[in-house]
């Protein structure tokens, strides 16, 4: 199958992964409701078809944070996205690079952040979240600086984790000891491909970021006992003074979903918010990032940089996400997808088919240039 969309990856990636990996990554919290309503409501989204605008020359270049971006969107940080391929961040970074757009390393990924950058040569983004540990937490944070990481992202949603019943039935989560194992095992060698390529290939396998603190283990339930453990649910404003005495860059809260949160965010001095549920992978049943942006844009919009993410399938979706009020848009899913369906040049070629869906949403827009995607473009 040759993939003409995201959503076709989606299809190859749930041939290629075992099942407790595709479920990870497709799969959100509880019943699943705001996955659905993101992806749901932002199709809702209709455009005012425009014509007669001569829309021969389009230009999709942007700044985001002092740095030109070959288009508005970035690669949203993903856990574990390095085990869909072989030493999989590096790849994504590498498609990243070549589109011209930031690629996002979470703090739980699996390829630590010092392999990345030496895959790269363009800047990276980090993503932090919140640690118990506060002395690792500044060690990341160095680690950041030193890789040159030209902003940070700091995830402020997830305190806690959200509970996603999938990761139970397909035995990531909750089958600890030899049984647990068995099944992994067992799901890996029904998709030989991927055994051979990141199972045995991709090696070493452990939270190669956190490696450091987890003393030599790396199974997966050693990853989540370790997000269980480390993930510090006091987090609050005042520790944004602790990150910002460490981190003097760019500073991206992500998970921002309440127009009160989103003018803390511009008050504590953020450069820039997420407009995020997170995927639906926290809180099921809060509203899609779709129905919660324009508020949001519209409390703080002036103030710093907004973006977002959140069932965003294609250029399409990014120009409906622009014009509901974002100036930048991640892409989650659709990458993770892309890397287990083709690996670097499936995301490149993911990518490849956003611009070019958005060149082509444009036009029919009657627009040429991303400063004009706005209300405006919008059918009310
Ligand atoms: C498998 C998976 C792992 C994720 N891991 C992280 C993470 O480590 N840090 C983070 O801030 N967000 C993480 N997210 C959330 C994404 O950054 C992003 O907000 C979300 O995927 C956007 O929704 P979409 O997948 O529908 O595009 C993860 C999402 C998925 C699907």
């Amino acid at each position: 199958m040759k993939a003409a969309s995201a959503t076709d990856y989606r299809e190859l990636a749930r041939r290629r992964l075992p099942r407790f990996l595709f479920d990870y990554i497709d799969g959100g919290s509880y019943a699943e409701v705001t996955v659905r309503r993101n992806i749901a409501d932002l199709e809702q989204v209709a455009l005012r078809q425009r014509v007669l605008r001569d829309v021969s020359t389009i230009d999709l270049g942007t700044t985001l944070f002092g740095h030109s971006t070959a288009m508005p969107v970035a690669l949203a940080p993903i856990g574990l996205a390095g085990m869909s391929a072989r030493r999989g961040e590096v790849q994504a970074a590498r498609a990243a690079e070549t589109a011209g757009i930031p690629f996002t390393l979470s703090t739980v990924s699996a390829c630590p952040i010092e392999e990345v950058i030496a895959g790269v040569k363009a800047p990276i983004w980090f993503q932090l979240y919140m640690i118990r540990d506060r002395a690792f937490m500044r060690d990341l944070l160095e680690r950041a600086k030193a890789a040159r990481c030209s902003a940070l992202i700091f995830t402020v949603d997830m305190p806690v984790p959200g509970s996603r019943y999938r990761d139970y039935r397909s035995g990531l989560a909750g089958a600890p000891g030899i049984l647990g194992n068995m099944r992994r095992l067992w799901q890996a060698a029904c998709h030989p491909r991927w055994a051979w390529d990141v199972g045995l290939l991709g090696r070493p396998h452990n939270l190669g970021n956190v490696a450091p603190v987890l003393g030599g283990k790396s199974g997966i339930e050693d990853f989540f006992g370790w997000m269980r453990a480390n993930f510090d649910p006091t987090v609050s404003w005042a520790d944004l003074a602790f990150v910002r005495s460490i981190w003097d860059g760019p500073l991206i809260l992500k998970g921002i979903f309440d127009p009160e949160d989103a003018r803390e965010a511009a008050a504590i001095g953020a450069d820039g918010i997420v407009v995020s549920n997170h995927g639906g992978r926290q809180l099921d049943g809060v509203p899609s990032t779709a129905h919660m942006l324009p508020p949001i844009a519209a409390a703080v919009g002036d103030k710093l940089t907004v973006l977002a993410d959140g069932g965003v399938r294609s250029g399409l979706d990014v120009v409906r996400m622009l014009a509901l009020g974002a100036r930048g848009v991640l892409l989650g899913r659709a990458w993770a997808y892309a890397l287990a369906g083709g690996g670097q040049a499936g995301v490149a070629h993911m990518l490849q088919l956003v611009e070019a869906e958005m060149r082509v949403a444009m036009a029919l827009t009657g627009i040429t240039r991303i400063e004009q995607i706005g209300p405006d473009i919008l059918v009310r």
